[in-house]
């Protein structure tokens, strides 16, 4: 396959000031500006994210952010992969033109003391399990948001709850941006891509397959009519306990938008899975849209 041309003169900000001065001069010539949010170990993921923002856009930033303010307290965040270098490669050989770099002194100066906490959506799933985590995400994706200025900014499925809390953030602070949401990019056998499968070895990341099993099991068992949730979640339960090595945290089947619990299952609903192998925590969905039933 033959290798996208490297984009020579791609810009690399550090400061606030310099990536403001790169778009603004983009903005004024008339051109669509994308944004993809990333913490950098960029893979396939964020490349997809990447080509549709370069598709979309007529400029496009990547910005690269490791954000201390997502992690929990015991979290991975001394240890979550970094490798800028590798990843200035890939935004240059996809067309980037800036990415933004900044370090969490320019993000946050010596202390920040205005949060956003979106409400209700970032309880349930991932919220219980992390506490503060989306007020991180959210503060981060509204700084981004009023930094760079983004026509469209490009979000993945992978972090479903992620990109429900952002969309609400856009439209209750009613910030002049699209949300695009790509599909989640998959391994052979079915393992999400994710910056956190570079700490599996290799019989684990065989092991972590089990987990889109259960999301298949899943979309197989309403398809085929079932509508209780609760049994879902069992059979779900049941395929991921099949893998011995697999810590379930949450199977849970909730409303696409409010992300609620839903009992009986209808209209579009988001399937989820969090688990851990060892100590790598691995997040997982599927959206099932089955119509008024
Ligand atoms: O999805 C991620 O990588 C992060 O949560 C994001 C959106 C870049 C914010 O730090």
């Amino acid at each position: 396959m033959s290798q996208p041309e490297r984009r020579l003169d791609m810009e690399i900000a550090k400061t606030i000031e310099s990536v403001r001065k790169l778009v603004s001069a983009a903005s004024s010539a008339g051109a669509r500006i994308g944004l993809v949010p990333t913490m950098g170990a960029l893979h396939i993921g964020h490349i997809s994210l990447i080509e549709e923002a370069v598709k979309k856009c007529d400029f496009v930033v990547v910005s690269i952010f490791v954000n201390p303010t997502q992690f929990v307290p015991g979290e991975d965040f001394q240890k979550y992969p970094r490798s800028f270098d590798a990843d200035l490669e890939i935004c240059r050989q996809r067309s980037v033109d800036v990415v933004f770099a900044p370090t969490a002194r320019e993000m946050y100066k010596a202390e920040n003391l205005t949060w956003v906490n979106v409400e209700k959506l970032t309880e349930p799933l991932c919220g219980g399990f992390r506490p503060g985590h989306f007020r991180g995400v959210a503060t981060v994706c509204a700084k981004l948001f009023n930094i760079v200025g983004p026509d469209i900014a490009f979000f993945g499925q992978k972090d479903g709850q992620q990109a429900v809390v952002i969309r609400r953030m856009v439209a209750d602070l009613n910030m002049p941006l699209e949300i695009a949401v790509c599909p989640t990019v998959r391994e052979a056998g079915g393992l999400a891509v994710s910056s956190r499968n570079e700490y599996l070895t290799k019989q684990q990341r065989k092991d972590a397959t089990i987990i889109y099993k259960s999301l298949e099991k899943c979309r197989e068992m309403i398809e085929s009519g079932v509508r209780d949730s609760k049994t879902i979640i069992a059979e779900m339960r049941n395929v991921l306990r099949t893998v011995p090595s697999i810590q379930i945290e949450y199977v849970s089947i909730v409303e696409a938008e409010t992300m609620e619990a839903v009992e009986h299952i209808r209209g579009r609903v988001l399937a989820a899975v969090a688990a851990r192998i060892g100590s790598t925590r691995l997040i997982d969905n599927i959206v099932v849209d089955c119509g008024k039933e």
